[in-house]
């Protein structure tokens, strides 16, 4: 919503949330989310046609198009539960747009839904004797976090699903004008509303799917000293398939991929394509292993027990350039370490605060770190989580000389210089190559 305030001043646009917290911090200094070049936009254009509020009644009543994009969790609860969408929200959402509307208005369906949620939402809509008029859009949103502004002004495409009707037509119209404003005409594509629903949830599955794909071939590597980078290299320097989300690390996380993964295996079971289903959850199940398979890795290394050792995880994040931790690997490795009866020391540049709420319910076996250097002094073993460049500067000769001995880095994320820190003394485990050790 900042984006296409900052690009179309001739709109106004307000954003309203249930959430009053959330509200003053998108009005004050210290915006509620961390992501690069989002403040300066905020902070140019709040107060000139960018408006942040809790008056969900009245933002509806004066918008003529309203973007939903309020959160689709997994279901915690009852028939789906671990796999569907919880739709509470959206339909909470659906219901209060009917009851508040005086006027005619287009509803964007901005959330990651399952395919036919527009449907829902119509009949919602449509379901009492009010006489305003609606039409449902399907604007997925494809921007990942860390690069969502540079995602958001240039986008690979903007896609836009509407009912093939006059009306359906009328209203994407309208909403490609909008994004007309700054993104290429060829890059806004139009389609049935329901391609476009299934669209987003088929477009993080591929990405999770490459993700996983090059995690279950790290393992094999382990097994047989090739090297994982080597591998990858030589894959994606084919142009069919191209070098992107070719990184083995110690899992995908973030919001997004898992939910909307289970999301479509869910849905396939519903429509009763077990095989279809059996597939992609196979995505996630090697998703799962591979944060496993971290955790046994380090094990391994570290004689079979890490009672009474000391670890410290290298960013809690689930990737670089966010504060966001949700689905984190980071979370079940802390787990895990916890489990096994080692001390834990966490540190990351922007989602330590996250994190302490990740882990409240053993926040007595964790302490949580600003500074690397400091978090790592006293330990056993580095373990990295995130890839965040500072990881990589840091004076590890330094770092060597306060940890206990012998000393490991398990790079989660093939980020570190492996074979100058073996020189320096390290003992060194990368994701997907042979480890450099001193043993
Ligand atoms: N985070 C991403 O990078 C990303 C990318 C693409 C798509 N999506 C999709 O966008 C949706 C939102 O994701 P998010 O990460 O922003 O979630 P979020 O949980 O951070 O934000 C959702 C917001 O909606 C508010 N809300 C809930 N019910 C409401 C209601 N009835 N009225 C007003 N506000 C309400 C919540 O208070 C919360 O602030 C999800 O469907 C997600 O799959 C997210």
């Amino acid at each position: 919503m900042a984006m296409i305030a900052h690009k179309c001043p001739q709109y106004r646009v307000t954003v309203v949330d249930t959430n009053p917290e959330r509200i003053t911090a998108w009005n004050s200094d210290t915006l509620p989310i961390y992501e690069p070049g989002l403040d300066e936009i905020v902070k140019k254009i709040r107060g000139r046609n960018l408006f942040f509020s809790t008056q969900i009644e009245q933002g509806i009543k004066e918008a003529s198009i309203i973007f939903v994009s309020v959160n689709t969790p997994i279901k915690t609860f009852g028939t789906g539960v671990g796999m569907a969408a919880d739709l509470q929200y959206w339909e909470k959402t659906a219901r209060q747009i009917r009851e508040a509307s005086q006027s005619q208005k287009i509803i964007v369906e901005k959330s990651t839904l399952p395919v036919k949620t527009a449907l829902a939402m119509e009949r919602i809509l449509t379901a009492t004797a009010n006489e305003v008029h609606f039409d449902i859009l399907s604007n997925p949103e494809f921007m990942a976090e860390g690069t969502g502004i540079k995602d958001l002004e240039t986008p690979d495409r903007v896609l836009i699903g509407s009912r093939e009707t006059p009306e359906g037509i009328k209203a994407r119209d309208e909403l490609v004008e909008i994004y007309a404003n700054w993104v290429p005409r060829e890059r806004i594509i139009t389609s049935n509303i329901w391609s476009s629903e299934l669209s987003k949830l088929v477009s993080n599955a591929f990405l999770a799917q490459r993700i996983s794909s090059i995690n279950a071939i790290s393992s094999l590597c382990e097994k047989t000293e090739a090297d994982i980078t080597e591998v990858a290299r030589a894959v994606g320097m084919d142009s069919r398939l191209g070098d992107k989300f070719l990184n083995a690390s110690v899992g995908f996380g973030g919001s997004c991929f898992k939910k909307d993964l289970l999301n479509l295996v869910y849905l396939c079971r519903q429509y009763g394509l077990k095989e279809v289903a059996d597939y992609w959850d196979g995505v996630v199940r090697i998703n799962d292993y591979q944060k496993e398979r971290f955790i046994l890795n380090m094990l391994g290394a570290m004689f079979n027990t890490l009672a009474g050792k000391r670890i410290c995880l290298f960013g809690f994040a689930f990737k670089a350039d966010t504060g966001d931790t949700r689905e984190s690997p980071a979370i079940y490795v802390s787990r895990r370490i916890v489990e096994e009866r080692a001390e834990l020391v966490i540190t990351d540049p922007r989602a330590l605060a996250n994190a302490e709420a990740d882990l409240a319910d053993i926040q007595g076996a964790v302490a949580f770190v600003e500074d690397p250097c400091e978090a790592a002094a006293g330990c056993d073993a580095i373990a990295v989580m995130t890839e965040w460049d500072i990881y990589a500067t840091l004076d590890f000769k330094k770092i060597y000389e306060t940890m206990r001995k012998p000393a490991y880095i398990f790079d989660g994320r093939n980020i570190l210089a492996h074979e100058d820190l073996f020189k320096i003394g390290f003992n060194v485990f990368p994701v997907g190559k042979p480890p450099l050790t001193h043993f």
